[in-house]
């Protein structure tokens, strides 16, 4: 991008991105999480920052350096992650690519859980808020708000669902039946109201340069 900061295309703008797993604690020990490894969302969160934008990364446990210019906010379960979302609003674009737990459990155990020779403990679940859903039915809605899809199958479909479902602008699509979690590649297909952008397979910060042009021009056509 521009070496002048005021020429960058996201100059003056704040983005708020959530990335990485969390985790949804079931006593003192132990937890319930997933395999994301937050690459994605910090590459979209260095890229908005080297757009010239001010960054809030709500960032689930992982290990991953922050990036440069980005002001990083350490969650673990998506309840935090919630009320961290919210203490950062407002912003003028959201990337919601964090992988929340779907559940926690209901009660959390206070002491580590013992065998003690009986049978195993049942797990009772509770389903998390939806951050990004709540996002945009909100009062503070960002300008432009993005979801992400993590699918193993039917993913155009589950994407186009879930955008209207979740009230969001766009939702990038990514297959990851194969071995993208984790990985440095990503195959997106970007779900919006005029229809699906396929972008080809590329590392994780090029896609993230990629969409973080495409919401550039995004806010400008609103502002227009
Ligand atoms: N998301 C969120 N809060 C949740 C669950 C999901 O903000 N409690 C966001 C994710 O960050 C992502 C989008 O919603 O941007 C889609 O997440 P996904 O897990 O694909 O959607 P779900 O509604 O949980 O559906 P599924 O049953 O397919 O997991
Ligand atoms: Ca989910």
């Amino acid at each position: 991008f521009d070496t002048e900061p005021e020429h960058r295309p996201l100059f003056g703008k704040h983005v708020l991105v959530t990335a990485g797993p969390t985790h949804e604690p079931i006593d003192p020990v132990r937890y319930i999480a997933n395999r994301s490894s937050g690459k994605q969302g910090f590459a979209i969160a260095a890229a908005a920052a080297a757009a010239g934008a001010r960054v809030t990364l709500v960032a689930g446990p992982v290990h991953l350096q922050t990036p440069r210019g980005v002001d990083r906010i350490n969650v673990e379960s998506a309840r935090e992650m919630a009320d961290e979302v919210r203490n950062a609003l407002p912003a003028d674009i959201a990337v919601m690519v964090a992988a929340v737990a779907d559940w926690r459990t209901k009660d959390f155990a206070d002491q580590k859980m013992k065998k003690r020779g009986s049978a195993p403990p049942a797990l009772l679940l509770e389903e998390n808020p939806d951050i990004l859903t709540n996002l945009s039915a909100g009062k503070k809605r960002p300008t432009l708000v993005i979801g992400f899809a993590a699918e193993t199958q039917d993913v155009i479909e589950n994407a186009r669902s879930k955008r209207k479902r979740k009230g969001a602008d766009w939702i990038v699509a990514n297959d990851v039946s194969g071995d993208v979690m984790g990985g440095d590649l990503n195959d997106v297909h970007i779900v919006t109201s005029r229809g699906v952008e396929d972008l080809p397979e590329m590392p994780k910060d090029q896609v993230a340069y990629a969409l973080v042009e495409r919401m550039a021009e995004a806010l400008e056509k609103v502002h227009e």
